[in-house]
This record gives C-alpha cells, structure tokens and sequence, in this order.
C-alpha cells in the first residue's frame, strides 16, 4: 500500500516524506496527535478534534500551526488523495525541529512540524469485534499525570496492548490502587449498571474522549442517566454491561474482564443501542 501523506505544506508518497532526525516529536515525544475516523468518506466529528488539539497544543505552550478552516481543508485533501471511504486520519504535530538535541524547548521560531497520514479501514463501522465483544485485562497505570494531553508519547499503552495480547486479550483496562479504572489502553471505559451509564470524571488522569462526549450527549438525548464517577474492575465485573469508547473503536462491548465474563458474556442490550445511535449520528453529521 502505498499511501499519499502531508509534510509541512507537502503532499508526498510514503516513501519520500521525511523528518529530521533532530525533532522533537523523534528525541523527546514532544508533540500532539488526533485520530478523526472518516465515515462514507467524511470526517467524523472534527470540530471536537479540532478543539481537543488546541487544547493540547496550548497546555504545552506550543502554537497552533494553523486555523481550523486550513486543518479542515488538510484532513480532507489527505481524505481524497487517498481515496478514503472508511477510515483514519491521524494528524501529528511535533514542536519541530531545532536542529540539535537540548532539553530546553527552542525558540518559538521554530516551526511545528505538521504531519497528516491515513490508514484505510473498509467496514470500519461494522467492525466483526463489534458482534461478540472485547475481552480486556487489567494492568496498572504507569502513564504520567497529563492524561488529559493527548501526546504522542504512547509506549506505556504499547505495552499495555502488548500484555493483553500475551494474555489473549484484546485490550487493557488501565488501573490505580485499589483497582480503580482510568481508562483503557486507547479509549475511554464505561459501565452500565441499573440502567445507568457511568464512566471516570474529567480531570488530568484520563483523555477527554471526543466519542466520550458525543455518547454523553446521545445518552441524555436517549434519556438514559449518566453518571460520572470512578468505579473498580470488581463492580464493572459484577455491571449489567461495559464498553469502550474511542474514534477508532467507537462504542465498543466488553464482554470479560480479568477472566470474568460480564453478565452473560455478550454485548449488552444498551451498548448495542448506543453504538448504533452513534454510529447512526455521525454519519448523518460528517463533514
Ligand atoms: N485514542 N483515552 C485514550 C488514552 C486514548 O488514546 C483515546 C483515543 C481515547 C478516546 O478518545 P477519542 O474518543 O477522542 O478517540 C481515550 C486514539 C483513538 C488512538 O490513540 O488511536
């Protein structure tokens, strides 16, 4: 496969892009990345990518490459040279390149360097995984305390991944003491229990999900309460349904956990109607 990316203003085969070996996002992962999926070969919900990006850019004093219109146009020019019907487009931007290695952040002169690639995923939204469900383990978190940045620092949820696949999984759920849950490897975790909807509060220890959000709001939409708080693996074991949400999984059934299966061990009633509702919403609301 060999695909069309972007490099700072250029348009390139996969095979002549390239990046210093002096940048940041390479020495230090020092840099940002979105993953925006691409539906009948339409963004899914960029405005809230767009923003989360910003957000990440500016909590790590870096400035914004680029207006939203231009980052739009970018997203779908990459979109169409790569004839993308379903799938992703992952956006990177590094603090750039200052032509030498020092801890120190360089001059703001400096410029990002913007990198827009994208994987082809046809059928993404009938994912077979969807049908029978996730069976994830726990780890603990060993993440660092900014979460809620999406850096592109991500050998921890690697080896999380990595420890789920030993273990025959097919992701991890990410614990603290006393087996209370973060998030997962790569996406948001939810339960449901008493036909209430729970998932971890916002703050610095977790990502602020762009498909979080919208299942939040389809939830309210739909009437079903939800509840954000923290919950262990113990009482998402013993909930009537849990999922994950994430843009490339969108809402994803857990069906075992630590080797326990949750309820039945098939995706829930509720999971199966949001991810329908979601996936239903988005495609009508792509751009
Ligand atoms: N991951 N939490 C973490 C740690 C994540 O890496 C992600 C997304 C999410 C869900 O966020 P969103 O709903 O905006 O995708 C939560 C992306 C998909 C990735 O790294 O591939």
């Amino acid at each position: 496969m060999s695909r069309i990316v972007h490099v700072n203003g250029a348009f390139l085969p996969e095979a002549e892009a390239r990046v210093s070996v002096f940048d940041r996002g390479f020495l230090m992962a020092d840099g940002v990345y979105e993953v925006t999926s691409v539906l009948d070969g339409r963004l899914v919900d960029f405005a809230g990518h767009a923003a989360r990006l910003r957000r990440s850019l500016t909590e790590l004093g870096m400035a914004s490459p680029m207006d939203d219109a231009v980052l739009l146009e970018l997203h779908r020019e990459i979109v169409a040279r790569n004839g993308v019907v379903d799938g992703l487009v992952y956006l990177q931007v590094t603090r750039g390149n200052p032509g030498d290695r020092d801890f120190a952040y360089p001059s703001p002169e400096v410029a990002p360097t913007v990198v827009l690639f994208t994987q082809s995923k046809p059928g993404l939204a009938d994912s077979p995984a969807a049908a029978t469900g996730w069976r994830v383990i726990s780890v603990p978190d060993l993440r660092w305390g900014r979460r809620d940045i999406k850096t592109v620092q991500l050998l921890y949820p690697s080896m999380a991944k990595m420890a789920a696949k030993a273990a025959g999984a097919d992701d991890a759920w990410l614990i603290e003491e006393g087996g209370v849950v973060t998030e997962g490897s790569s996406n948001n975790t939810w339960i449901i229990a008493g036909g209430r909807m729970v998932t971890r509060a916002l703050s610095h220890d977790i990502l602020n999900g762009i498909t979080r959000t919208a299942v939040r709001r389809l939830a309210a939409e739909a009437g079903i309460a939800v509840e954000e708080r923290s919950f262990t693996i113990a009482e998402a074991q013993a909930a009537d349904e849990a999922f994950a949400t994430s843009a490339t999984a969108f809402v994803m059934p857990v069906v075992e956990i630590d080797g326990v299966r949750v309820a039945d061990g098939r995706p829930g009633p509720l999971t199966r109607r949001l991810r329908a509702l979601y996936i239903e919403e988005m495609r009508r609301a792509a751009i």
